[in-house]
Protein backbone atom coordinates (compact mmCIF):
# COMPACT_ATOMS: atom_id res chain seq x y z
CA UNK A 1 0.00 0.00 0.00
CA UNK A 2 1.37 3.49 -0.77
CA UNK A 3 2.62 5.90 2.27
CA UNK A 4 -0.45 8.75 2.55
CA UNK A 5 1.48 11.41 1.54
CA UNK A 6 2.68 9.71 -1.38
CA UNK A 7 1.63 12.03 -4.73
CA UNK A 8 -0.02 14.72 -1.99
CA UNK A 9 -0.16 18.33 -2.00
CA UNK A 10 1.16 19.94 1.39
CA UNK A 11 -0.69 23.43 1.62
CA UNK A 12 -1.65 23.58 4.76
CA UNK A 13 -0.84 21.94 7.89
CA UNK A 14 -3.70 21.08 8.20
CA UNK A 15 -3.86 18.39 5.32
CA UNK A 16 -2.00 16.47 7.41
CA UNK A 17 -2.93 13.94 9.95
CA UNK A 18 -1.13 13.54 13.57
CA UNK A 19 0.14 9.92 12.05
CA UNK A 20 1.23 11.83 8.58
CA UNK A 21 3.32 14.03 10.61
CA UNK A 22 4.40 11.22 13.07
CA UNK A 23 5.37 9.72 9.58
CA UNK A 24 7.40 12.68 8.27
CA UNK A 25 9.65 12.99 11.88
CA UNK A 26 10.07 9.03 12.40
CA UNK A 27 11.32 9.76 8.60
CA UNK A 28 13.44 12.57 9.08
CA UNK A 29 15.04 10.67 11.98
CA UNK A 30 15.99 7.46 10.01
CA UNK A 31 17.11 10.02 7.63
CA UNK A 32 19.53 11.80 9.54
CA UNK A 33 20.89 8.35 11.26
CA UNK A 34 21.03 6.59 8.14
CA UNK A 35 21.87 9.06 4.89
CA UNK A 36 20.31 7.65 1.79
CA UNK A 37 21.65 8.57 -1.76
CA UNK A 38 19.00 7.47 -3.91
CA UNK A 39 15.63 8.24 -2.58
CA UNK A 40 14.96 10.77 -5.29
CA UNK A 41 17.28 8.99 -8.04
CA UNK A 42 16.00 10.10 -11.65
CA UNK A 43 13.52 12.62 -9.63
CA UNK A 44 13.15 15.95 -10.73
CA UNK A 45 12.41 18.97 -8.11
CA UNK A 46 11.20 22.22 -9.35
CA UNK A 47 11.83 24.85 -6.80
CA UNK A 48 9.95 27.96 -7.41
CA UNK A 49 10.78 30.51 -5.17
CA UNK A 50 8.90 34.38 -5.48
CA UNK A 51 9.94 35.93 -2.50
CA UNK A 52 13.09 35.95 -0.30
CA UNK A 53 14.41 33.00 1.20
CA UNK A 54 17.87 31.31 2.95
CA UNK A 55 17.02 27.71 5.11
CA UNK A 56 13.71 27.18 3.26
CA UNK A 57 15.36 27.26 -0.41
CA UNK A 58 18.55 26.05 0.57
CA UNK A 59 17.41 23.59 2.70
CA UNK A 60 15.54 21.48 -0.04
CA UNK A 61 17.33 21.96 -2.28
CA UNK A 62 20.21 20.39 -0.16
CA UNK A 63 17.61 17.72 0.69
CA UNK A 64 16.85 16.90 -3.04
CA UNK A 65 20.50 16.74 -4.23
CA UNK A 66 21.71 14.76 -1.23
CA UNK A 67 18.79 12.20 -2.07
CA UNK A 68 20.22 11.57 -5.19
CA UNK A 69 17.74 13.64 -7.42
CA UNK A 70 17.98 16.75 -9.49
CA UNK A 71 16.94 20.35 -9.18
CA UNK A 72 15.55 23.32 -11.38
CA UNK A 73 14.18 26.63 -10.41
CA UNK A 74 14.38 30.26 -9.29
CA UNK A 75 15.47 32.31 -6.36
CA UNK A 76 13.55 35.39 -7.86
CA UNK A 77 10.22 35.85 -9.47
CA UNK A 78 11.25 39.01 -10.57
CA UNK A 79 13.33 36.90 -13.66
CA UNK A 80 10.31 34.82 -14.57
CA UNK A 81 7.86 35.73 -16.87
CA UNK A 82 5.83 36.29 -13.88
CA UNK A 83 7.12 39.92 -14.74
CA UNK A 84 5.56 39.82 -18.19
CA UNK A 85 2.59 39.69 -16.50
CA UNK A 86 2.46 35.59 -16.68
CA UNK A 87 -0.58 34.20 -14.40
CA UNK A 88 0.55 31.68 -11.40
CA UNK A 89 -1.73 29.49 -12.99
CA UNK A 90 -0.11 29.50 -16.18
CA UNK A 91 3.40 29.39 -14.67
CA UNK A 92 2.40 26.55 -12.75
CA UNK A 93 1.00 24.20 -15.09
CA UNK A 94 3.97 24.50 -17.41
CA UNK A 95 6.65 24.05 -14.39
CA UNK A 96 4.58 20.94 -13.39
CA UNK A 97 5.05 19.56 -17.03
CA UNK A 98 8.73 19.94 -16.38
CA UNK A 99 9.39 18.29 -13.01
CA UNK A 100 8.12 15.71 -10.68
CA UNK A 101 6.77 17.97 -7.45
CA UNK A 102 6.84 21.76 -7.33
CA UNK A 103 8.86 23.30 -4.15
CA UNK A 104 7.19 27.00 -4.06
CA UNK A 105 7.11 30.22 -1.88
CA UNK A 106 4.77 33.08 -2.41
CA UNK A 107 4.25 36.23 -0.81
CA UNK A 108 0.18 35.89 -1.65
CA UNK A 109 -1.59 34.46 1.22
CA UNK A 110 -3.54 31.26 -0.88
CA UNK A 111 -1.15 31.66 -3.88
CA UNK A 112 -0.05 27.52 -3.35
CA UNK A 113 -3.45 26.11 -2.60
CA UNK A 114 -4.17 28.30 -6.35
CA UNK A 115 -1.04 26.73 -7.79
CA UNK A 116 -2.12 22.94 -6.84
CA UNK A 117 -5.34 23.77 -8.65
CA UNK A 118 -3.38 24.10 -11.75
CA UNK A 119 -0.40 21.62 -11.49
CA UNK A 120 -0.30 18.13 -12.59
CA UNK A 121 2.07 17.43 -10.03
CA UNK A 122 2.59 17.16 -6.06
CA UNK A 123 2.39 21.21 -5.06
CA UNK A 124 4.88 21.55 -1.77
CA UNK A 125 4.40 25.13 0.26
CA UNK A 126 7.55 26.73 1.06
CA UNK A 127 5.49 29.27 2.32
CA UNK A 128 2.49 32.20 1.31
CA UNK A 129 2.63 35.51 2.97
CA UNK A 130 1.57 35.31 6.47
CA UNK A 131 -0.64 32.38 5.87
CA UNK A 132 1.17 28.94 6.23
CA UNK A 133 4.98 27.82 6.81
CA UNK A 134 3.96 23.52 6.56
CA UNK A 135 7.32 22.64 6.34
CA UNK A 136 8.94 24.48 8.92
CA UNK A 137 6.73 23.16 11.19
CA UNK A 138 7.59 19.92 10.38
CA UNK A 139 11.32 20.35 10.89
CA UNK A 140 9.80 22.12 14.25
CA UNK A 141 7.99 18.73 15.38
CA UNK A 142 11.13 17.18 13.97
CA UNK A 143 13.23 18.94 16.47
CA UNK A 144 10.94 19.26 19.24
CA UNK A 145 10.62 15.52 19.16
CA UNK A 146 14.53 15.39 19.25
CA UNK A 147 15.22 17.57 21.91
CA UNK A 148 11.62 16.40 24.30
CA UNK A 149 11.59 12.79 23.00
CA UNK A 150 8.44 13.35 22.63
CA UNK A 151 5.20 15.78 21.21
CA UNK A 152 2.25 15.14 23.51
CA UNK A 153 1.19 16.96 26.52
CA UNK A 154 4.27 19.58 25.84
CA UNK A 155 4.18 23.52 27.38
CA UNK A 156 4.96 25.81 24.44
CA UNK A 157 5.46 29.14 24.77
CA UNK A 158 5.35 31.59 21.57
CA UNK A 159 6.47 34.93 21.67
CA UNK A 160 6.37 38.18 19.01
CA UNK A 161 4.38 38.38 16.40
CA UNK A 162 1.74 35.85 16.16
CA UNK A 163 -0.63 37.69 14.26
CA UNK A 164 1.36 37.64 10.96
CA UNK A 165 4.14 35.15 11.92
CA UNK A 166 3.06 31.92 9.74
CA UNK A 167 5.38 29.67 11.30
CA UNK A 168 3.28 30.27 14.57
CA UNK A 169 0.43 29.35 12.97
CA UNK A 170 1.17 26.09 11.45
CA UNK A 171 2.81 24.75 14.53
CA UNK A 172 0.35 26.05 17.18
CA UNK A 173 -2.61 23.81 14.74
CA UNK A 174 -0.34 20.65 14.56
CA UNK A 175 0.84 20.89 18.12
CA UNK A 176 -3.13 20.91 18.75
CA UNK A 177 -3.09 17.54 17.36
CA UNK A 178 -0.70 16.33 20.67
CA UNK A 179 -2.20 17.82 23.26
CA UNK A 180 0.25 20.20 24.19
CA UNK A 181 -0.76 23.47 26.28
CA UNK A 182 -0.04 26.96 24.49
CA UNK A 183 1.35 30.52 26.35
CA UNK A 184 1.02 33.28 23.95
CA UNK A 185 3.27 36.37 24.57
CA UNK A 186 2.81 39.06 21.93
CA UNK A 187 2.68 43.09 22.10
CA UNK A 188 -1.67 42.76 21.80
CA UNK A 189 -1.53 44.42 18.41
CA UNK A 190 0.17 41.19 17.31
CA UNK A 191 -1.80 38.52 19.05
CA UNK A 192 -2.83 35.17 17.62
CA UNK A 193 -5.73 35.74 15.02
CA UNK A 194 -9.26 34.92 16.71
CA UNK A 195 -9.83 31.90 14.10
CA UNK A 196 -7.07 30.11 15.52
CA UNK A 197 -8.23 31.14 18.78
CA UNK A 198 -11.15 30.13 17.99
CA UNK A 199 -10.07 26.66 16.39
CA UNK A 200 -8.40 25.86 19.72
CA UNK A 201 -10.83 26.65 21.66
CA UNK A 202 -13.05 23.69 19.92
CA UNK A 203 -10.48 21.52 20.32
CA UNK A 204 -10.61 21.81 24.04
CA UNK A 205 -6.74 22.64 23.57
CA UNK A 206 -6.03 24.99 27.30
CA UNK A 207 -3.85 28.35 26.23
CA UNK A 208 -3.36 31.59 28.02
CA UNK A 209 -2.39 34.97 26.95
CA UNK A 210 1.03 36.50 28.73
CA UNK A 211 2.47 39.73 28.91
CA UNK A 212 6.43 38.36 29.60
CA UNK A 213 8.40 35.57 28.92
CA UNK A 214 9.66 35.80 32.80
CA UNK A 215 6.38 35.11 34.39
CA UNK A 216 5.37 31.06 32.62
CA UNK A 217 9.63 30.30 32.27
CA UNK A 218 9.61 27.74 34.61
CA UNK A 219 6.30 26.32 33.02
CA UNK A 220 8.33 25.81 29.44
CA UNK A 221 9.61 22.66 27.53
CA UNK A 222 9.63 24.97 24.35
CA UNK A 223 9.98 28.75 23.91
CA UNK A 224 9.30 29.38 20.23
CA UNK A 225 10.36 32.68 19.57
CA UNK A 226 9.64 35.11 16.48
CA UNK A 227 10.48 38.37 15.59
CA UNK A 228 8.52 41.63 16.18
CA UNK A 229 8.39 43.46 12.86
CA UNK A 230 9.78 47.00 13.10
CA UNK A 231 7.64 47.46 10.00
CA UNK A 232 4.94 47.28 11.82
CA UNK A 233 4.99 50.10 14.86
CA UNK A 234 6.58 53.70 14.67
CA UNK A 235 10.12 54.38 15.66
CA UNK A 236 9.13 54.95 19.92
CA UNK A 237 6.18 52.19 19.98
CA UNK A 238 8.65 49.89 18.16
CA UNK A 239 11.18 50.23 20.49
CA UNK A 240 8.82 50.10 23.66
CA UNK A 241 7.60 46.67 22.12
CA UNK A 242 11.06 44.90 21.04
CA UNK A 243 12.60 45.44 24.67
CA UNK A 244 10.13 43.76 26.21
CA UNK A 245 10.15 40.91 23.63
CA UNK A 246 14.00 40.61 23.81
CA UNK A 247 14.97 37.16 25.11
CA UNK A 248 18.54 37.85 27.88
CA UNK A 249 20.36 35.42 29.55
CA UNK A 250 18.69 36.79 32.70
CA UNK A 251 15.08 36.39 31.35
CA UNK A 252 16.22 32.01 31.31
CA UNK A 253 16.07 32.36 35.34
CA UNK A 254 14.08 29.33 36.06
CA UNK A 255 13.76 27.72 33.34
CA UNK A 256 13.67 23.65 33.21
CA UNK A 257 17.36 22.35 32.36
CA UNK A 258 15.66 20.58 29.39
CA UNK A 259 13.65 23.69 28.28
CA UNK A 260 14.85 24.69 24.69
CA UNK A 261 14.42 27.91 22.63
CA UNK A 262 13.57 27.67 19.01
CA UNK A 263 13.06 30.22 16.10
CA UNK A 264 12.38 29.49 12.48
CA UNK A 265 15.12 32.45 12.02
CA UNK A 266 16.11 34.45 10.57
CA UNK A 267 16.78 36.12 14.10
CA UNK A 268 17.28 40.33 13.81
CA UNK A 269 17.81 41.04 17.87
CA UNK A 270 14.85 39.12 19.61
CA UNK A 271 17.92 36.93 21.21
CA UNK A 272 20.36 38.11 22.92
CA UNK A 273 23.95 36.35 21.39
CA UNK A 274 25.14 35.34 24.65
CA UNK A 275 21.95 33.00 24.45
CA UNK A 276 23.51 31.25 21.93
CA UNK A 277 26.19 29.56 24.25
CA UNK A 278 23.28 28.55 26.59
CA UNK A 279 22.18 24.77 26.23
CA UNK A 280 18.93 25.90 25.98
CA UNK A 281 19.47 27.13 22.23
CA UNK A 282 18.69 24.65 19.67
CA UNK A 283 17.57 27.35 16.31
CA UNK A 284 20.85 26.44 14.62
CA UNK A 285 19.88 22.78 14.82
CA UNK A 286 16.83 23.38 14.73
CA UNK A 287 17.53 25.13 10.99
CA UNK A 288 19.96 21.91 9.95
CA UNK A 289 17.18 19.70 10.89
CA UNK A 290 14.89 21.28 8.17
CA UNK A 291 17.58 19.26 5.55
CA UNK A 292 16.27 15.90 6.96
CA UNK A 293 12.44 16.94 7.55
CA UNK A 294 12.41 18.35 4.07
CA UNK A 295 14.49 14.84 2.64
CA UNK A 296 11.42 13.28 4.30
CA UNK A 297 8.74 14.86 3.28
CA UNK A 298 9.78 15.43 -0.29
CA UNK A 299 10.75 11.08 -0.22
CA UNK A 300 7.36 10.79 0.88
CA UNK A 301 6.02 12.93 -1.66
CA UNK A 302 7.35 11.23 -4.14
CA UNK A 303 7.64 7.54 -3.65
CA UNK A 304 4.63 5.18 -2.80
CA UNK A 305 7.15 3.24 -0.06
CA UNK A 306 9.88 4.66 1.36
N1 LIG B 1 12.49 29.88 8.46
C1 LIG B 1 12.45 30.33 7.20
O1 LIG B 1 11.43 30.18 6.49
O2 LIG B 1 13.59 30.93 6.78
P1 LIG B 1 13.84 31.53 5.33
O3 LIG B 1 12.89 32.71 5.17
O4 LIG B 1 15.28 31.93 5.30
O5 LIG B 1 13.49 30.47 4.32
Amino acid sequence: MANPLYNKHVISISDLTRSDMELVVATAQRLKAEPDTRLLKDKLVASCFFEASTRTRLSFETAVQRLGGNIIGFADGGNTSAKKGETLADSINIIGSYSDAVVMRHPKEGAARLASEFSRVPVINGGDGSNQHPTQTLLDLFSIHETQGKLDGLNVAFVGDLKYGRTVHSLAQALSLFNCRFFFISPEALAMPDYLCEELEEKGIQFSVHETMEEVMPELDILYMTRVQKERFDETEYKHMAAKFVLELATLEGAKPSMKILHPLPRVDEIEVAVDKTPHAYYFQQAENGVYARQALLALVLNETV
